[in-house]
Protein backbone atom coordinates (compact mmCIF):
# COMPACT_ATOMS: atom_id res chain seq x y z
CA UNK A 1 0.00 0.00 0.00
CA UNK A 2 1.30 3.67 -0.57
CA UNK A 3 0.33 6.36 1.54
CA UNK A 4 -1.43 8.07 -2.22
CA UNK A 5 -4.49 4.58 -1.92
CA UNK A 6 -5.41 6.10 1.55
CA UNK A 7 -5.68 9.49 0.73
CA UNK A 8 -8.80 8.25 -1.36
CA UNK A 9 -11.36 10.22 -0.02
CA UNK A 10 -14.85 9.66 -1.85
CA UNK A 11 -16.96 10.04 1.57
CA UNK A 12 -20.44 11.50 0.50
CA UNK A 13 -19.99 11.40 -3.44
CA UNK A 14 -21.79 8.67 -5.54
CA UNK A 15 -20.28 6.78 -8.48
CA UNK A 16 -21.87 5.03 -11.03
CA UNK A 17 -20.19 2.10 -12.50
CA UNK A 18 -20.85 -0.05 -15.49
CA UNK A 19 -19.63 -3.50 -16.01
CA UNK A 20 -19.28 -7.00 -17.61
CA UNK A 21 -20.32 -7.62 -20.96
CA UNK A 22 -23.69 -7.13 -22.70
CA UNK A 23 -25.96 -9.96 -24.37
CA UNK A 24 -27.57 -9.52 -27.31
CA UNK A 25 -30.44 -12.18 -27.93
CA UNK A 26 -31.22 -13.18 -31.96
CA UNK A 27 -33.73 -15.46 -31.30
CA UNK A 28 -35.18 -17.18 -27.78
CA UNK A 29 -32.32 -19.27 -27.37
CA UNK A 30 -29.44 -17.52 -28.49
CA UNK A 31 -26.95 -14.52 -28.41
CA UNK A 32 -23.96 -12.61 -28.89
CA UNK A 33 -21.58 -11.15 -26.49
CA UNK A 34 -18.24 -10.82 -26.06
CA UNK A 35 -15.29 -12.40 -23.87
CA UNK A 36 -15.78 -9.16 -20.29
CA UNK A 37 -15.27 -10.75 -17.03
CA UNK A 38 -16.56 -7.81 -15.42
CA UNK A 39 -13.44 -7.85 -12.98
CA UNK A 40 -12.26 -4.55 -13.39
CA UNK A 41 -15.45 -2.80 -12.95
CA UNK A 42 -16.37 -5.17 -10.32
CA UNK A 43 -12.87 -3.89 -8.46
CA UNK A 44 -13.26 -0.01 -9.52
CA UNK A 45 -16.72 -0.68 -7.33
CA UNK A 46 -14.90 -2.34 -4.56
CA UNK A 47 -11.88 0.45 -4.30
CA UNK A 48 -14.85 3.21 -4.61
CA UNK A 49 -17.11 1.27 -1.81
CA UNK A 50 -13.77 1.53 0.36
CA UNK A 51 -13.03 5.01 -0.50
CA UNK A 52 -16.41 5.89 1.29
CA UNK A 53 -18.64 6.08 -1.88
CA UNK A 54 -22.11 5.40 -2.19
CA UNK A 55 -21.70 2.93 -5.21
CA UNK A 56 -24.35 1.58 -7.63
CA UNK A 57 -23.37 -1.15 -10.27
CA UNK A 58 -24.48 -1.69 -13.29
CA UNK A 59 -23.59 -4.89 -14.59
CA UNK A 60 -24.01 -7.39 -17.65
CA UNK A 61 -24.18 -10.96 -16.98
CA UNK A 62 -20.52 -12.56 -15.32
CA UNK A 63 -19.58 -14.58 -12.57
CA UNK A 64 -17.51 -12.40 -10.12
CA UNK A 65 -18.98 -11.63 -6.54
CA UNK A 66 -20.80 -8.25 -5.99
CA UNK A 67 -18.65 -6.47 -3.47
CA UNK A 68 -19.76 -6.00 0.44
CA UNK A 69 -21.85 -2.44 0.38
CA UNK A 70 -22.29 -1.93 -3.59
CA UNK A 71 -25.85 -1.65 -4.54
CA UNK A 72 -26.11 -3.69 -7.67
CA UNK A 73 -28.21 -3.63 -11.12
CA UNK A 74 -28.05 -6.76 -13.01
CA UNK A 75 -28.85 -6.08 -16.90
CA UNK A 76 -28.57 -7.84 -20.07
CA UNK A 77 -28.90 -5.96 -23.25
CA UNK A 78 -27.06 -2.54 -24.19
CA UNK A 79 -30.99 -0.78 -24.12
CA UNK A 80 -31.34 -2.22 -20.40
CA UNK A 81 -28.20 -1.11 -19.24
CA UNK A 82 -28.77 2.70 -20.29
CA UNK A 83 -31.87 2.28 -19.16
CA UNK A 84 -30.59 1.44 -15.95
CA UNK A 85 -27.66 3.77 -15.88
CA UNK A 86 -30.08 7.15 -16.44
CA UNK A 87 -32.36 6.37 -13.71
CA UNK A 88 -29.53 6.58 -11.20
CA UNK A 89 -27.29 8.95 -13.09
CA UNK A 90 -28.56 12.01 -11.87
CA UNK A 91 -27.62 11.64 -8.55
CA UNK A 92 -23.93 10.34 -9.42
CA UNK A 93 -20.79 12.79 -9.00
CA UNK A 94 -18.81 10.15 -10.83
CA UNK A 95 -19.50 7.83 -14.13
CA UNK A 96 -16.99 5.00 -14.76
CA UNK A 97 -18.13 2.91 -17.72
CA UNK A 98 -15.73 -0.03 -17.79
CA UNK A 99 -18.30 -2.55 -19.59
CA UNK A 100 -18.01 -4.37 -22.49
CA UNK A 101 -21.02 -2.80 -24.13
CA UNK A 102 -21.82 -4.92 -27.47
CA UNK A 103 -21.88 -1.92 -30.46
CA UNK A 104 -24.47 -4.01 -32.29
CA UNK A 105 -27.57 -5.76 -32.22
CA UNK A 106 -29.29 -8.29 -34.38
CA UNK A 107 -31.81 -5.69 -36.43
CA UNK A 108 -34.73 -8.52 -36.07
CA UNK A 109 -35.13 -10.30 -32.90
CA UNK A 110 -36.96 -13.68 -34.28
CA UNK A 111 -39.69 -15.03 -32.19
CA UNK A 112 -38.61 -18.51 -32.67
CA UNK A 113 -35.58 -20.79 -33.26
CA UNK A 114 -33.96 -20.13 -36.49
CA UNK A 115 -33.55 -22.99 -38.15
CA UNK A 116 -30.42 -24.51 -39.53
CA UNK A 117 -31.02 -23.94 -43.52
CA UNK A 118 -28.15 -23.24 -46.44
CA UNK A 119 -24.38 -23.25 -46.00
CA UNK A 120 -24.55 -19.55 -45.10
CA UNK A 121 -26.23 -17.18 -43.04
CA UNK A 122 -26.46 -13.85 -42.84
CA UNK A 123 -27.67 -11.63 -39.94
CA UNK A 124 -28.39 -7.96 -39.91
CA UNK A 125 -26.81 -5.57 -36.76
CA UNK A 126 -28.03 -2.28 -35.92
CA UNK A 127 -25.82 0.08 -33.46
CA UNK A 128 -26.49 -0.27 -29.95
CA UNK A 129 -26.66 3.71 -27.64
CA UNK A 130 -23.84 4.53 -26.78
CA UNK A 131 -24.29 4.44 -23.11
CA UNK A 132 -20.81 6.67 -22.26
CA UNK A 133 -21.25 9.29 -24.62
CA UNK A 134 -24.72 9.64 -23.85
CA UNK A 135 -23.97 10.27 -20.16
CA UNK A 136 -21.60 12.56 -21.05
CA UNK A 137 -23.33 14.80 -23.33
CA UNK A 138 -26.03 15.10 -20.52
CA UNK A 139 -26.72 19.03 -19.40
CA UNK A 140 -25.61 18.13 -15.55
CA UNK A 141 -23.50 15.36 -16.88
CA UNK A 142 -21.35 13.37 -14.08
CA UNK A 143 -17.08 13.11 -14.43
CA UNK A 144 -17.31 10.65 -17.01
CA UNK A 145 -14.50 8.07 -17.05
CA UNK A 146 -14.07 5.74 -20.26
CA UNK A 147 -12.43 2.68 -20.63
CA UNK A 148 -10.76 1.63 -24.05
CA UNK A 149 -9.57 -1.58 -25.20
CA UNK A 150 -7.52 -1.29 -28.70
CA UNK A 151 -5.24 -3.73 -30.13
CA UNK A 152 -3.26 -0.96 -32.59
CA UNK A 153 -2.37 2.63 -31.89
CA UNK A 154 -3.86 2.55 -28.24
CA UNK A 155 -2.70 6.46 -27.48
CA UNK A 156 -4.22 7.38 -31.10
CA UNK A 157 -8.06 6.15 -30.51
CA UNK A 158 -7.67 6.60 -26.70
CA UNK A 159 -6.95 10.40 -26.87
CA UNK A 160 -9.84 10.32 -29.86
CA UNK A 161 -12.45 8.64 -27.55
CA UNK A 162 -11.49 11.21 -25.11
CA UNK A 163 -12.10 13.78 -27.39
CA UNK A 164 -15.02 12.56 -29.35
CA UNK A 165 -17.46 11.65 -26.19
CA UNK A 166 -16.24 14.58 -24.82
CA UNK A 167 -14.93 12.43 -21.40
CA UNK A 168 -12.88 13.98 -18.14
CA UNK A 169 -10.42 11.07 -18.80
CA UNK A 170 -9.80 7.45 -20.36
CA UNK A 171 -8.46 4.49 -19.53
CA UNK A 172 -6.81 2.46 -21.87
CA UNK A 173 -5.69 -1.01 -22.19
CA UNK A 174 -3.31 -2.82 -25.20
CA UNK A 175 -5.44 -6.34 -25.16
CA UNK A 176 -2.79 -7.87 -27.14
CA UNK A 177 -0.12 -8.16 -24.36
CA UNK A 178 -0.92 -11.59 -23.33
CA UNK A 179 -1.69 -12.56 -19.74
CA UNK A 180 -3.69 -9.33 -19.40
CA UNK A 181 -7.12 -7.65 -19.66
CA UNK A 182 -9.88 -9.35 -21.09
CA UNK A 183 -10.30 -12.53 -18.38
CA UNK A 184 -7.14 -12.20 -16.78
CA UNK A 185 -6.77 -10.80 -12.93
CA UNK A 186 -4.18 -8.81 -14.09
CA UNK A 187 -4.22 -5.28 -16.01
CA UNK A 188 -1.83 -2.22 -17.36
CA UNK A 189 -3.16 1.26 -18.33
CA UNK A 190 -2.32 3.78 -19.88
CA UNK A 191 -4.46 7.14 -19.00
CA UNK A 192 -4.94 10.12 -20.88
CA UNK A 193 -6.82 13.22 -19.79
CA UNK A 194 -6.73 17.02 -21.37
CA UNK A 195 -3.74 17.95 -19.82
CA UNK A 196 -1.59 14.97 -19.51
CA UNK A 197 -1.59 10.77 -18.92
CA UNK A 198 -0.26 8.62 -16.44
CA UNK A 199 0.31 4.55 -16.74
CA UNK A 200 -0.51 2.23 -14.20
CA UNK A 201 0.44 -1.20 -13.77
CA UNK A 202 1.34 -3.90 -14.85
CA UNK A 203 -0.71 -5.09 -11.66
CA UNK A 204 -3.10 -7.12 -10.19
CA UNK A 205 -6.98 -5.81 -11.16
CA UNK A 206 -7.45 -4.43 -7.66
CA UNK A 207 -4.54 -2.66 -6.94
CA UNK A 208 -4.82 -1.32 -10.37
CA UNK A 209 -8.45 -0.26 -9.59
CA UNK A 210 -6.71 1.97 -6.39
CA UNK A 211 -4.81 3.63 -8.22
CA UNK A 212 -6.79 4.29 -10.99
CA UNK A 213 -9.91 5.41 -8.09
CA UNK A 214 -7.20 7.72 -6.36
CA UNK A 215 -6.18 9.28 -9.78
CA UNK A 216 -9.56 9.80 -10.83
CA UNK A 217 -10.33 11.49 -7.28
CA UNK A 218 -7.44 13.72 -7.84
CA UNK A 219 -8.38 14.72 -11.38
CA UNK A 220 -12.22 15.51 -10.31
CA UNK A 221 -11.39 17.27 -7.43
CA UNK A 222 -8.77 19.28 -9.29
CA UNK A 223 -12.04 19.92 -11.70
CA UNK A 224 -14.73 20.77 -9.28
CA UNK A 225 -12.30 23.01 -7.11
N1 LIG B 1 -19.27 2.27 -24.32
C1 LIG B 1 -20.57 2.47 -23.92
N2 LIG B 1 -21.60 2.11 -24.78
C2 LIG B 1 -21.34 1.56 -25.98
C3 LIG B 1 -20.01 1.35 -26.38
C4 LIG B 1 -18.99 1.70 -25.52
O1 LIG B 1 -20.81 2.97 -22.82
N3 LIG B 1 -22.35 1.23 -26.77
C5 LIG B 1 -18.17 2.70 -23.42
C6 LIG B 1 -17.35 1.56 -22.85
O2 LIG B 1 -17.87 1.14 -21.61
C7 LIG B 1 -15.98 2.22 -22.70
C8 LIG B 1 -15.93 3.25 -23.81
O3 LIG B 1 -17.29 3.48 -24.18
O4 LIG B 1 -15.86 2.93 -21.50
C9 LIG B 1 -15.15 2.84 -25.02
O5 LIG B 1 -15.59 1.60 -25.51
P1 LIG B 1 -14.88 0.99 -26.78
O6 LIG B 1 -15.58 -0.27 -27.18
O7 LIG B 1 -13.40 0.95 -26.53
O8 LIG B 1 -15.10 2.15 -27.86
P2 LIG B 1 -16.18 2.37 -28.98
O9 LIG B 1 -16.56 3.80 -28.91
O10 LIG B 1 -17.29 1.37 -28.90
O11 LIG B 1 -15.34 2.17 -30.32
P3 LIG B 1 -14.65 0.82 -30.93
O12 LIG B 1 -15.31 -0.38 -30.29
O13 LIG B 1 -14.89 0.92 -32.38
O14 LIG B 1 -13.18 0.92 -30.58
CA1 LIG C 1 -16.96 -0.89 -28.81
Amino acid sequence: CTGQDQATDLQGKTILITAGPTREPLDPVRYISNHSSGKMGYAMAAAAADAGANVVLVSGPVSVRPPAGVDVMRVETAQQMLDAVMQHVKAADIFIATAAVADYKAKVLENNKIKKKGDELTLTFVKNPDILKEVAALPDAPFAVGFAAESQNLAHYAKSKLEKKKLAMVAANDITTSGLGFNSDYNALHVFWENGDKQLGPAPKTQLARELLSLIDERYKNKSS
